[in-house]
């Protein structure tokens, strides 16, 4: 909920912008006495305005000892240098997750048959790659795999022909649902480039399934990259909760919320927060997105599709429940690319002053902690740059309906970390249906709770816009 938008950190920011010399950034303890306040440089609103900086974390311990400090050419993609990778389940979790499933029955791939019959992709990593996102807004309007599309009517209702999700894909005799295209229907917002204009899709439906309900909405999802998903999971309910300030009442004008799920569960993972455990989003990943069923949820074929209904399957379950956990453990223990930057730089500690003075810290928070857990990640700092809360932010990035305890316009801090190798690849997008193509219009497209960040930005002298930018792609 919204009120009126206060600044309260702008003041302090303009005063940084008016402030040549580089910010007095706390970046560690040693350096925060190297650099000590110039009082006669800095104008007076800013040391009541300005929170104090908390120490900016070491680049090689991000994620604990989840932090990498070599990836290759496979940055999501590299195990930890842990011993529980040597253990368990890693390796066989990494075939799963790796691996592209085939229509079944299949003498040479038994363990992995059972594709579709609908399904979007045939591997968990043809949407999730080792460099971090696939292609989703392509040339042309064509829609590529890393966007897809849940499907709800009122309350949440799947469509009573299509389902849950839209599936661009089928095997022979269970034809594909439907052909997805974008295209702009309206100018981008002012300052934001054309070609991270929001997009508006068209769902070409297959004739013999029919056409969408009347009440049916699709919301686009774009494949985020996945890192430090072991953390992310021990994160404790409370301390989720904790961050809470659904009233605003430290009245900086956001006030995140947790996701509140049936059964009680916290919400953490997805954009809209509708999965409370990667045992959750794993086995609905397997199920909406490949087509393969296990022991928590069938494949996506609905009464209205006989032929999805009558193909042969690959057991029952098609995944065994010992499968998935392989590919819970062997997510959970991937590691996280270390931070890309000298804290020590001053371009690195100006965008870091400024990323706290316009405020993304309040959502995007900067360190997390693990509660109990029976291996190396329990008790562990880290800095995924997420609260993990659902904040509104605004019409412009409103989805038609809500999903789980989002609302509309509700949608989950998405972590930054590693949004800058990410970035590296001209193809990725950001936000949850892709539409921005630049870091930049990413934080352009923030409204809501999010205006105050927004305003700040858009404020920045070139300079500044750009240390900021250096800052967020250094995590
Ligand atoms: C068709 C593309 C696609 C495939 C295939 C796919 N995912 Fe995803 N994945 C997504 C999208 C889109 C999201 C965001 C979902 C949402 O917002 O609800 C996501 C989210 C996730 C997340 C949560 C990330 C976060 O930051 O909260 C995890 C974990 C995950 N997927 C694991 C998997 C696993 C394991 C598989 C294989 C079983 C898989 N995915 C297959 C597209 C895909
Ligand atoms: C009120 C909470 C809030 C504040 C404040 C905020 N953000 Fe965000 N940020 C979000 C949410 C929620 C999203 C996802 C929105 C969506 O996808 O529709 C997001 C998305 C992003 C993304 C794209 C992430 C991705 O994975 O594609 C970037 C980059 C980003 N924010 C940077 C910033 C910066 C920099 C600031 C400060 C100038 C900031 N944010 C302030 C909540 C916030």
């Amino acid at each position: 909920m919204i009120t009126s938008v206060r600044l309260p950190a702008l003041a302090g920011l303009v005063g940084l912008a008016a402030c040549g010399a580089p910010a007095p950034a706390q970046v560690d303890a040693a350096a925060g006495a190297d650099a000590p306040r110039d009082a006669a440089a800095v104008p007076d609103a800013m040391p009541d305005a300005m929170p104090p900086l908390p120490p900016l974390p070491d680049p090689a311990r991000i994620a604990g000892p989840l932090t990498l400090d070599a990836w290759g050419a496979q940055p999501f993609l590299t195990p930890a240098p842990i011993d529980e990778v040597l253990q368990g389940g890693f390796s066989i979790g990494r075939e799963f997750f790796v691996a592209a499933w085939v229509a079944a029955p299949s003498a040479q791939r038994p363990n992995l048959d059972g594709l579709g019959p609908l399904f979007h992709a045939t591997s968990c990593a043809a949407c999730h790659p080792a460099t971090g996102r696939p292609a989703s807004l392509g040339a042309n309007g064509a829609v590529a795999p890393g966007l897809l599309f849940r499907l709800a009517g009122p309350g949440g209702a799947p469509d009573p022909i299509f389902g849950g999700q839209l599936q661009p894909s089928g095997l022979a005799g269970a034809p594909a649902e439907a052909t997805i295209t974008y295209a702009y229907a309206e100018a981008a917002p002012p300052g934001i480039t054309p070609a991270s204009a929001r997009p508006v899709f068209a769902f070409a439906t297959e004739p013999s399934y029919g056409a969408l309900a009347a009440t049916t909405r699709a919301l686009p999802r774009m494949s985020p990259h996945l890192a430090g998903m072991g953390l992310l999971e021990r994160v404790p309910d409370a301390a989720i909760v904790a961050r809470e300030d659904p009233l605003d009442a430290d009245g900086d004008g956001i006030s995140g919320r947790a996701a509140r799920l049936p059964g009680g569960a916290i919400g953490r993972f997805g954009w809209k927060a509708v999965q409370p455990s990667l045992r959750g989003q794993t086995t609905a990943a397997f199920a909406a997105d490949i087509g393969i069923a296990s022991e928590d949820r069938a494949d996506d074929c609905t009464a209205a599709q006989p032929a999805c209904l009558a193909l042969p399957n690959g057991g029952a379950p098609e995944i065994a429940s010992a499968d998935v956990r392989a590919v819970d453990t062997f997510q959970r223990y991937l590691g996280v690319p270390r931070a890309r930057r000298d804290n020590a730089d001053p371009v690195i500690a100006r965008g870091y002053a400024l990323f706290v003075a316009a405020r993304c810290i309040a959502c995007h928070a900067q360190t997390l902690t693990t509660g109990d857990a029976p291996d190396a990640l329990a008790h562990v700092d880290f800095h995924p740059y997420t609260d993990l809360l659902l904040h509104d932010m605004g019409p412009g990035l409103a989805d038609p309906l809500g999903e789980g305890d989002a609302a509309a316009a509700e949608w989950r801090t998405p972590p930054l970390w590693g949004l800058g190798l990410v970035a590296a690849d001209p193809a990725a997008r950001f936000l949850h249906d892709g539409r921005a193509a630049t870091l930049a219009d990413a934080i352009r497209w923030h409204g809501g709770e999010a205006e105050v960040s927004r305003a700040a930005f858009a404020a920045l002298s070139p300079d500044d816009a750009a240390a900021l930018l250096a800052f967020v792609a250094s995590l």
